[in-house]
């Protein structure tokens, strides 16, 4: 497998299978990486809140032997300008042109997480903060969840099907559940891509108008009926996200939806997986996330193999 230049989606590696065994043989085989990339450094810059990215890439950049640093641009830092030829006489005090290069002269590796505004779905969808540290900084980009994608996620979705799995090719099903705020589409979009590019077979179920973009799920089945698209399930992956054609906007809310014990009872005795954090009773009941079907913990857990793997390759020497 050959070095990663940037980690921004599936299309950032030749074989998700290839890093995400490479996640696995870390988590197996510790000692074997430990301070590997002793004396590099690592800069994590959040424009979003996060427990489980923050803390689970500065561990696997510890387990690497990485230095670190965390910045919070909403509280820490200036606020940055990403659009061309603008009259800066407003509130945003710095242009990305300058920002970029300046932590780019600091740091080894950028960690980036921007999410969407859901307002403006041609810049989210172009990636427009991501890009501009690809563009100016000068250092590979590691995408902590992105307007579109959460590759990292993914990653260690991949890892702990790997894990789980018990038939060659399982079928996994992707579940939109309610939610009581406007979600973006980066996680499931994501989860599509790389469980489509490991070749497992995927179902998509959503309620009619949250629909994802076809750049992510070509290859997938779509279904409006959870009650089908359970039958056979070996994963069922929950999530929320908001209407892609009627950008950003809740169109159900339907308690229907939520994931319980009759829809489990319709699998294959299916895995529950999530990425977390996860509004209980709204998303999932209890009954179903304190199972002993239930990975979730799983997933969280393996977000720092997921995390080091990435770092390990865009680290590596030409
Ligand atoms: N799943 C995930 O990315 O969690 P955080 O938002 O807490 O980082």
């Amino acid at each position: 497998m050959s070095k990663l230049n940037h980690f921004l989606s599936v299309k950032s590696t030749e074989n998700p299978l290839e890093l995400a065994d490479l996640a696995l043989s870390m988590k197996n085989n510790s000692g074997n990486f430990k301070d590997s990339r002793k004396g590099l450094s690592l800069c994590l810059i959040f424009f979003n809140s996060s427990l489980r990215t923050r803390l689970s890439t500065q561990k696997a950049a510890f387990n690497l032997g990485m230095d670190v640093a965390v910045f919070n641009v909403g509280e820490d830092g200036w606020q940055l300008e990403f659009d061309e030829g603008v009259v800066m006489n407003g509130n945003k005090a710095e242009h990305i042109k300058e920002a970029a290069p300046v932590i780019g002269s600091y740091f080894d590796i950028i960690g980036i997480r921007a999410f969407a505004s859901l307002e403006n779905k041609i810049s989210d969808y172009q990636e427009q903060v991501l890009n501009a540290f690809v563009k100016y900084s000068g250092k590979p980009i590691l995408n902590l969840e992105s307007a579109t994608t959460h590759p990292l996620q993914s990653l260690t979705d991949v890892v702990t099907i790997l894990e789980h799995k018990k038939v060659a090719r399982p079928k996994i099903v992707l579940s939109w559940a309610p939610h009581p705020r406007t979600l973006p589409q980066a996680v499931p979009n994501s989860f599509s891509e790389w469980v489509l590019a490991c070749k497992f077979d995927l179902t998509i179920v959503q309620p009619k108008g949250y629909e994802l973009s076809e750049e992510f799920t070509k290859g997938a089945t779509i279904s409006y009926s959870q009650e089908e698209a359970f039958e056979g399930a070996d994963f069922i992956y929950a999530k929320n996200w908001s209407s892609y054609t009627d950008y950003g906007k809740i169109l159900s809310s339907d308690p229907k939806w939520m994931i319980d014990r009759e829809k489990m009872d319709r699998t294959a005795n299916a895995f529950f997986m999530h990425c977390l954090p996860v509004r209980r009773n709204v998303i999932v009941s209890d009954e179903v996330i304190d199972s002993a079907k239930s990975i979730v913990l799983k997933q969280a857990e393996n977000r720092q193999y997921a995390a080091q793997a990435a770092l390990f390759k865009l680290s590596e020497m030409e």
